[in-house]
């Protein structure tokens, strides 16, 4: 029954198709002849070229082609191209009835008869001139970020070398200052021994940015905890006023870390600068260092881990502020005396060495800043 319907209404299924194809407006459908030779047009092709069906019919296919394209003989490989292979994609600028271009997403396919033989092509044309230019747009937007991302890292880069000098001038200036007064020959030694030390540490750290220059590694080492507490001690105590005591706790046997001294250090004092400075007249700082297995309980650590503790007597954080502190350029000190990199340095080289800070602080009361470095590996 249902193959007599059809044999009995052969034209149906054709009428519906040339209406569908006819209703189309969104893209521009047509046939050509072998030759190139526009023979059908849709509502969609007149849309968006701007031709209707008698005035395009018979003409050529590359009049919709820019005057260029046509010198180099565009329209001719695409033709010869689907005739060959049996289809042709292109995509490109074309020309519109009034003169006006737009930016088309073409194909072109073969159509056969039955024994094989070509009777013409399907050419199928998209307007995609909105997607280009919001794909350009998008481009350009990409390249304004990746330009600005690229500024705020030499920014961060030049603002965190001008702290850590900064950290290193602070011990350089109040040691001379201190020796300068001083009339104890050795107390002057010692002051100068400081002066030399962080003189040293500022050298590291030019070494330390020519090596980044050369995009060498950091450099890691096998570290006894208990000595770097001793030279950092040695470069702080000068640089912390008289009515604040520092405290020392240091576990017997803590085991050797992995980390690079000279940034370490650099953390240290870091921590140490910024419990100083919340301090308002008297306090105490204390830094503890203990050995502590972790499963899990901070940022997802495990394994046996070195904590350096930094607490301090002083202000306190305002919960509002909190979560803020370890962001670059954040900073609660007046201008010009702090540049707000100190604890994002912290924070960088905590994850950079596989390890965490925490902090718990309360305000009025104090805060904690909790360094978490992983042991080094038994061997070599
Ligand atoms: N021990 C602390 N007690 C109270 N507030 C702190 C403490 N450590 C950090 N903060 C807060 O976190 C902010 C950011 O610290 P960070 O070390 O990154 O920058 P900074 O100390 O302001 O500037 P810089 O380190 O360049 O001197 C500080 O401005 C301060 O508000
Ligand atoms: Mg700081």
């Amino acid at each position: 029954m249902v193959s007599t319907d059809r044999l009995d209404q052969p034209e149906v299924p054709t009428n519906r198709y040339e209406q569908l194809v006819q209703s189309v407006v969104d893209y521009a459908i047509y046939m050509l002849d072998p030759a190139g030779n526009v023979v059908s047009w849709n509502a969609g092709a007149e849309r968006i070229k701007g031709y209707r069906a008698d005035e395009i019919i018979g003409q050529h296919f590359s009049v919709f082609f820019t005057p260029r394209d046509c010198v180099e003989g565009r329209p001719g490989q695409l033709l010869r191209q689907a005739l060959e292979q049996g289809v042709a994609q292109d995509e490109g600028w074309r020309v519109r009835k009034d003169g006006t271009q737009f930016w088309a997403l073409a194909a072109l396919d073969v159509i056969r008869d039955e024994q094989g033989q070509i009777v013409g092509l399907a050419k199928v044309t998209r307007d995609i001139t909105d997607r280009r230019e919001s794909a350009l747009q998008l481009d350009a937007m990409r390249a304004q970020l990746f330009q600005a991302q690229k500024l705020e890292a030499l920014g961060q880069l030049t603002g965190g070398l001008a702290h850590d000098f900064n950290n290193l001038l602070t011990i350089i200036l109040s040691s001379a200052r201190l020796a300068a007064s001083s009339q104890d020959p050795e107390r002057v030694r010692r002051l100068l021994e400081h002066i030399l030390d962080a003189g040293q540490r500022g050298t590291q750290l030019t070494q330390r940015l020519l090596s980044f220059a050369r995009h060498q590694q950091l450099n890691v080492t096998r570290i006894a905890p208990a000595e770097l507490i001793d030279s950092t001690r040695g470069l702080l105590e000068h640089a912390l006023p008289s009515e604040i005591v520092l405290e020392q706790h240091l576990q017997p046997d803590v085991p050797m870390i992995q980390a690079d001294a000279g940034q370490l250090q650099m953390v240290l004092l870091n921590l140490l600068f910024n419990a100083r400075d919340a301090i308002e007249g008297e306090g105490s700082i204390r830094l503890e260092v203990n050995a502590v297995e972790l499963s899990g309980e901070v940022e997802g650590l495990h394994g046996s881990f070195v904590c350096f503790d930094v607490q301090d007597t002083g202000q306190g954080i305002e919960a509002k502020v909190l979560p803020r502190i370890f962001e670059p350029f954040f900073t609660t000190k007046a201008f010009g005396k702090g540049t707000g990199l100190g604890l994002s340095q912290v924070y960088g080289f905590a994850k950079q060495s596989n390890g965490a800070i925490c902090v718990i602080s309360e305000v009025g009361v104090g805060t904690r800043m909790s360094l978490y470095l992983p042991v080094a590996q038994i061997g070599p």
